[in-house]
């Protein structure tokens, strides 16, 4: 993986896959014969065909930081922790007491492929796998505390899963702007800032660096999910990997829902100029964020 200035999104992305993907399988490898499903059911979501958005954004804020010092194996364990949270969120957030989905990445979804008491459980797991890798990962004990600090508040009922709580206690009902806004910030945004943030740190980032990437993180994670709102109007279920229209089936409010879909592209354009106008205050070279921005942006899936 480069340390170099130039370097092309697609380069980076691959290469902070095989990253992570090679810590996953080697955690994920069945170490208890008897629980071989579950084993399989984690690795299925961990490894299946994503994007690993969050362990790219670990790896890009570190490489921003770090510069020329650059060390990707630095972060190998968080960032795969991050993809695990993800995974994790992804299985519990199509169960039928949740979205009720079907297809997830182009296959059914985990508790379709195997079954829902197995998919409860390969969530569960995989969620504290995460703690394990950051636990056993190459950062110093007191990096690692900080690490799992922005993990769990990230994560957890201050983060991602309340935002999970408000988005299914809002079927059926209309939110005022600003509470779809904070919906959207928690139950998609947090982890997104929270991969920056640590990515930031691991890279050595002194505060005045860790709030301009968290700004910036906080930009695109909101517009990651404003785009998510649009693609399920606009794309087509093959291209996406997930049912086109769930979110008008299930009645859920969307950025689309109360904006329309022009209002909701505005607010896309407005996030990522944002996210351009935080990367100003970034210090050093921003090549590489500002095409991640445009890639959230503007991403097909
Ligand atoms: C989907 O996330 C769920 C949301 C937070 C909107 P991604 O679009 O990053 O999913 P994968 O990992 O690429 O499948
Ligand atoms: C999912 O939001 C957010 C999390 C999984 C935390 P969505 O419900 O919109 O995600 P998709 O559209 O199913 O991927
Ligand atoms: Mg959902
Ligand atoms: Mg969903
Ligand atoms: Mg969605």
């Amino acid at each position: 993986m480069p340390a170099s200035n130039a370097v092309s999104l697609s380069a980076f992305l691959e290469a902070s896959s095989e990253r992570v993907e090679a810590r996953l399988q080697a955690a994920l490898a069945p170490s208890v014969p008897a629980a071989d499903n579950l084993f399989a059911a984690m690795h299925y979501s961990a490894l299946g065909p994503g994007k690993r958005l969050r362990p790219a954004l670990v790896y890009a804020c570190a490489r921003i930081v770090q510069g020329e010092h650059f060390d990707p194996a630095r972060c190998d364990g968080a960032a795969a922790a991050l993809e695990c949270i993800h995974a994790y969120s992804l299985i519990h957030d199509d169960l039928p007491a949740m979205d009720d989905d079907d297809l997830r990445r182009g296959r059914p979804t985990c508790h379709i492929a195997y079954d829902e008491a197995t998919a409860i459980l390969a969530g569960d797991a995989l969620q504290t796998l995460a703690f394990e890798l950051v636990l056993h990962s190459e950062a110093e004990p007191r990096l690692k505390v900080r690490i799992l600090e922005e993990l769990t508040a990230g994560a957890g009922a201050r983060g991602m899963v309340s935002g999970q709580a408000i988005d299914l206690a809002s079927v059926n009902r209309t939110l005022d702007l600003a509470q779809l806004e904070a919906m959207h910030r928690l139950k998609t945004g947090a982890l997104i800032r929270t991969s920056a943030r640590i990515g930031a740190l691991l890279g050595g980032a002194d505060e005045v660096q860790l709030a301009a990437v968290t700004r910036y993180a906080e930009a695109i994670g909101l517009a990651f999910q404003v785009q998510d709102d649009i693609l399920d109007v606009t794309a087509d279920t093959a291209t996406l990997g997930k049912t086109q229209g769930a979110d008008a089936a299930r009645n859920k409010p969307t950025y689309v829902s109360l904006l329309g879909l022009e209002g909701a592209r505005q607010k896309l354009e407005g996030l990522h100029r944002d996210a351009r106008e935080a990367l100003e205050t970034v210090r050093g070279d921003t090549g590489l964020l500002e095409q991640l921005a445009d890639y959230i942006a503007h991403r097909s899936h």
